[in-house]
């Protein structure tokens, strides 16, 4: 049967949830079975689900993702149990290999370089640059003035507006100027703060302009284009390495010496910081780990993302966030990122599960929280060009992918009992499984 493909009329928003899953479940062969599987994700308990929809708009159900633990993380002397929300089989299990490889050697350190945030108020204004920067510190005075009732709290928390300055745009687009605001919101991640305060500074920059009797008419007028956090966070910025003497990777592999180990992983983190094919992939291995513990702790992913790729690029070619220094028989191996995440506000302590992991971290700050999602990214990045310059990433990937590959063929458990003790010794690949399975069902 084609699939349906008639307009919703307006309104979907406003159907009770039974309704919207009712009339989206006509869309597929078997209405009933779509209702079935949809609500066996639903929760049991209906307010922990009401919960859930409210997260969203539009929910008719819940998507689940594995929710694993990285034992026995050791940063800066302190063990971290550490959350992890990942769909991908083998991400896991290579930040636990890290983690237990350099437990061995002193462990991951870390230090947040700062915390500052970036927020801006783009506007018109046919005026020349100077007059507006003239105006500058009453304007600043005004702007801070206006927006009390907002930062009053953050500033109680130690937080609040750093700095703001003006930026000329006008050799880029004619009359357009911003205001690039500086933040910081302490253990919050902030974009609702920063946006509220920015949107506060564009009403008070266009009534300050207005006020101005020495302005001619022209320059009374601004006009609020828009008001937005920048997700480009390059001063929330996070630091973490592992070190060793190059002798301590003796065992690193079976077949290299520790020298010969170290020669080849730096010349595989060169390649990606040369090579912007591979940079990307290798920077991709690294948001394995920071992504999974920014969902685990409810943090917006997105932005982290969006934030370090830019930061990857930021001398022109986009290139790797890790690097390797070999000074003095020692190698060491350093992600610099930056994250902006909060141990408070947002989804962190109303997602039930997002709560817990805070919890299990031990309610960390959010700097504590930078050092942490960034080790992973250290972690995983360390076992990928670990198995990829020695025995291959597909090996240990595939082995993880089994369960996959078993649920795909729905194998009873005889099955898989008979696919695991085979594939001891045989490669994995999906094409081999298949043609096994098949072998066993004859
Ligand atoms: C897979 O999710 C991540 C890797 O491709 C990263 C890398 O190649 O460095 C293994």
């Amino acid at each position: 049967m084609a699939r349906k493909r008639d307009i919703i009329k307006k309104g979907f928003s406003k159907l009770l949830k039974e309704d919207k899953l009712k009339l989206v479940a006509d869309y597929f062969e078997n209405p009933g079975e779509f209702i079935s599987l949809l609500k066996s994700f639903w929760h049991l308990d209906q307010d922990q689900q009401r919960l859930f929809d409210e997260f969203s708009e539009n929910t008719i159900s819940n998507f689940y993702i594995p929710y694993g633990i990285s034992p026995n993380v050791i940063i800066n002397g302190t063990n971290y149990l550490v959350p992890m929300v990942i769909e991908e089989s083998s991400v896991v299990a290579a930040a636990s290999a890290a983690a237990n490889f350099w437990m061995q050697r002193g462990g991951f350190r870390a230090e947040v370089v700062d915390v500052k945030k970036i927020g801006q108020v783009f506007f018109r204004w046919e005026g020349k640059a100077e007059t507006l920067q003239a105006l500058m510190p009453l304007l600043s005075k005004k702007l801070r003035e206006r927006a009390k009732p907002i930062t009053a709290n953050m500033e109680r928390r130690g937080g609040g507006v750093c700095d703001i300055s003006l930026i000329d745009m006008t050799d880029k687009i004619p009359h357009h100027y911003q205001l690039m605001v500086t933040f910081d919101t302490g253990n919050a991640m902030g974009a609702n703060f920063i946006n509220s305060v920015l949107e506060e500074f564009g009403e008070t920059l266009r009534f300050f302009l207005a006020e101005q009797t020495q302005l001619n008419i022209q320059e009374r007028q601004a006009e609020i284009i828009m008001s937005i956090l920048s997700n480009y966070t390059p001063n929330c910025l996070v630091k973490v390495w592992v070190e060793c003497p190059i002798n301590q990777l003796d065992n690193a592999d079976e077949k290299l010496s520790g020298k010969e180990f170290v020669q080849k992983f730096a010349t595989a983190v060169k390649i990606a910081q040369e090579d912007v094919y591979r940079a990307t992939t290798h920077n991709k291995g690294i948001y394995n780990g920071i992504d999974a513990v920014a969902v685990a702790t409810g943090n917006d992913f997105r932005a982290i993302e969006a934030a370090g790729h830019t930061y990857a690029s930021r001398d022109g070619q986009y290139r790797s966030l890790s690097h390797v220094e070999l000074a003095d028989d020692t190698f060491r191996f350093v992600l610099e990122v930056p994250i902006a995440v909060g141990t408070v506000g947002g989804l962190t302590n109303l997602h039930p599960l997002a709560k817990k992991s805070l919890e299990m971290l031990g309610n960390p700050s959010s700097k504590e929280l930078m050092m942490i999602a960034a080790t992973m990214g250290l972690a995983n990045n360390f076992s990928a060009i670990r198995s990829l310059i020695t025995k291959g990433i597909q090996a240990g990937h595939m082995k993880m992918h089994l369960h996959n590959i078993l649920n795909h063929f729905n194998a009873n458990e005889a099955e898989k009992e008979a696919v695991a003790e085979h594939f001891k010794t045989e490669k994995i690949s999906f094409a081999n499984v298949s043609k096994y399975i098949q072998s066993l069902r004859k």
